[in-house]
């Protein structure tokens, strides 16, 4: 297996891996364009249908989560969502399954691929789980986040929260719809999925992503990760230039070694009232979650009328259940 929290690499935009179950989604770069709006598409239909003709579309369908991180949005919308569908779902986590035993992630996809899953949803802290997981069972995966590398689902969630806010129908979405949109996207960019997603994503519908963030959470490396993405070490400075700004928490459990000056963090890079009114009156502001109140966003901000939070975890409903239809259907609407 990969190694856990191996830092971000460069990256290169590789072709849908076919050797996995097309239903799969472990990385943004298996997504085109025409896939991305057929996602989103079929999250519009999904979400518009009849309660009751919805709940026939997976019956008896069997759904493994697979979460050896702790999740409160992701498991939850992934959950209700299969629900919602009328799939069985079968919760499996880290302390109570034979994983604390030594047992391999190999041996437990094959494991729940016997018992009849169908289609296994994966968090985990390992960078590549998801991979390793897809190959060795064929099932269809999706990944749910792992370690410092993709959250993909999020990077979905996020994009439908944008198109909303920007009035862009999900049927007419190519790779030139976001152009001359900027996301600033702040905090801490070295260990988050959730920043490595939007700022592969993006870009391949024109959007331009700025990084922002003091030097030991955001190395300069990672203005490589692909085209459309720079660094802004300013945060009042990136402010002025965004549209859509994307706070991101502090991964205080990813941070060995790692040693930073949380008052002057604070005084740099936190989104305050008094920044946003001044600098981004006007802009989006998103968090993915979970928020820390006080650190990288107050609650003035997180609550307040330019706050897109509570819509984007909507959003990660209707996309999960788009996800899980096309998984375990092969239909893409
Ligand atoms: N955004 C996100 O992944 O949140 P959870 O860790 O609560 O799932």
């Amino acid at each position: 297996m990969a190694q856990k929290n191996t830092a971000p690499a460069r990256s290169t935009r590789a072709s849908t891996q076919p050797e996995f179950h097309p239903g799969s989604l472990v990385s943004v770069r298996d997504l085109t364009p025409e896939r991305t709006r057929s996602i989103l598409q079929l999250a519009d239909t999904l979400e518009a249908e009849d309660t009751f003709k919805r709940a026939k579309r997976l019956l008896k369908r069997r759904v493994a989560l697979l979460f050896y991180e702790s999740s409160t949005r992701t498991r939850t919308s992934f959950e209700l969502a299969a629900k919602s569908m009328s799939a069985d779902t079968t919760l499996v986590s880290s302390l109570s399954s034979s994983i604390e035993k030594g047992e391999s992630l190999k041996d437990t996809g094959i494991t729940l691929r016997s018992l009849g899953a169908e289609c296994i949803i994966l968090r985990s802290p390992f960078s590549g789980a998801p991979y390793l997981l897809a190959k060795s069972t064929g099932l269809p995966v999706l990944n749910a986040g792992d370690g410092m590398h993709e959250h993909p689902s999020q990077a979905l969630l996020d994009l439908r929260t944008m198109l909303r806010h920007l009035g862009i129908k999900s049927a007419k979405l190519n790779e030139n719809s976001l152009k001359g949109l900027t996301v600033t996207i702040c905090g801490d960019i070295f260990h988050s999925r959730v920043a490595r997603s939007n700022a592969l994503l993006l870009p391949t519908l024109g959007a331009r992503v700025i990084f922002c963030g003091p030097t030991p959470l955001l190395p300069e490396v990672a203005a490589t990760i692909g085209p459309g993405v720079s660094i802004e070490r300013d945060f009042d400075s990136s402010l002025k230039q965004s549209q859509i700004v994307m706070m991101l928490r502090i991964q205080a459990e990813r941070l060995a070694g790692l040693s930073l000056d949380l008052e002057d963090y604070k005084l740099r890079y936190q989104a305050n009232g008094e920044r946003i009114a001044a600098l981004a009156p006007n802009a989006l502001i998103m968090h993915p979650g979970p928020i820390i109140r006080g650190m990288e966003i107050t609650s003035e901000v997180a609550d307040g009328p330019q706050s897109a939070i509570a819509e984007q975890v909507h959003h990660g409903l209707c996309i999960r259940r788009a996800l899980l239809f096309q998984a375990l259907s092969g239909e893409r609407a």
